[in-house]
């Protein structure tokens, strides 16, 4: 693939008034004042006129090929503003990978990872004032990218667009950083090996949405996916990768190729293991998480996620078995991660791993 990237132009709005960010902040509802965008097109030799620009509506046509057959990717990460003032962005090298594999598995063009990681650096640097710095809150970054052809045909389409927005965001659910209830479902599944469930594409998310509808009515958070073939073994959940402990051993479904493979998710497998703690990637049904609970050797179930950062699981509902969990206060375990896990990316405590990279 030949990539013509030029240098990123800026064509920067100066605000008029400072950055006054609301008290309470809802996941993904503000967005900051510029986006980077840039633009692939096979004739034109690839991706080009890489551009910061101020935040507005894009025209698109309406056989914009995304809109019929569904070729569109996202990714999730966050930038930090740590408490010396540095901004920092957590491990966007591997966002950065893990969209050019999705990008491929839905027949789209890769783009040069130097390039993006400059674009993500860069806008975050242009609109660094909308970073907030309360406890748990950050700046979400969230590239997005799409088949922008006008053309009917079902084939992969020849041009798209790839767009990086900013949202300051506080926690990802309503609970705030209280555990959340799960429900385990076999009445849909989200993803089937050799399918797409290990890529971030957007028809995965539409595959999800009225399982969590029908979870959210009953209560629930978030739906705990089983895998779609024998629909025993758990997956993960519906934004977040699922560790369960149990009394010997934490434990995370292996990936399989129908699991997305979580950064935070890698992250807290090292975490585990440099703390000496025995991590099992493996299948894990959910009548073993049942039984485990039955016999008092579940100790707790936490998800890992960029927005939702580690959540416990206060309640978890398969079928007639209802399992609860402290529903006032994460578990220990889920909390001493979230405490370190946080703590460097707010730089109190140490990146031994060199995850962070800093932009100032
Ligand atoms: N699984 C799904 C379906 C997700 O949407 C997410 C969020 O990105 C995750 C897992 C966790 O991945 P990460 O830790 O890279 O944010
Ligand atoms: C993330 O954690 O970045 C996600 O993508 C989850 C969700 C907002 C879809």
């Amino acid at each position: 693939m030949v990539n013509v990237m030029s240098k990123i132009k800026f064509e920067i709005e100066k605000r008029k008034a400072k950055v006054e960010l609301p008290e309470t902040l809802v996941f993904g509802q503000l967005f900051t004042d510029h986006i980077f965008e840039v633009d692939y097109d096979e004739e034109l030799g690839g991706w080009h006129n890489p551009t910061i620009k101020k935040f507005g509506n894009i025209g698109l046509s309406p056989a914009a090929m995304v809109f019929h057959y569904g070729q569109a990717l996202f990714e999730g990460l966050k930038a930090y503003k740590q408490e010396s003032g540095r901004i920092a962005l957590f491990r966007p090298q591997k966002n950065v990978e893990r969209l050019n594999k999705s990008a491929k598995r839905i027949c789209m063009p890769e783009i040069d990872p130097d390039l993006m990681l400059e674009a993500l650096i860069e806008l975050v640097r242009v609109d660094k004032d909308w970073i907030p710095t309360k406890q748990g809150h950050s700046l979400y970054i969230r590239p997005v990218m799409f088949a922008s052809q006008a053309l009917l045909g079902v084939h992969p389409s020849h041009n798209y667009k790839l767009i990086v927005m900013l949202s300051p965001v506080g926690p990802y659910y309503p609970e705030g950083f209280r555990p959340v209830p799960i429900l385990a479902t076999d009445k849909y599944a989200r993803a089937v090996r050799k399918g797409t469930g290990e890529a971030k594409v957007a028809g995965n998310y539409a595959a999800s949405l009225l399982a969590q509808s029908e979870a959210n009515k009953e209560g629930y958070s978030q739906v705990l996916w089983l895998d779609a073939i024998e629909q025993k073994n758990i997956e993960e959940v519906g934004a977040m990768n699922i560790f369960v402990q149990f009394k010997n051993e934490i434990a995370t479904p292996a990936l399989n190729g129908s699991i997305l493979p979580g950064i935070t998710r890698m992250s807290v497998i090292e975490i585990l293991k440099e703390w000496g703690m025995k991590i099992s990637e493996r299948t894990i049904s959910i009548n073993e998480i049942i039984d485990a609970y039955k016999n008092n050797e579940l100790v707790e179930l936490f998800g890992t996620g960029t927005a939702a950062i580690i959540s416990s699981v206060s309640k978890l509902k398969y079928n007639d078995h209802v399992l609860l969990f402290d529903e006032t206060k994460a578990g220990e375990l889920g909390t001493k991660l979230y405490e370190e896990l946080l703590g460097i990316q707010i730089g109190k405590v140490s990146d031994r791993h060199n995850w962070m990279v800093y932009i100032d």
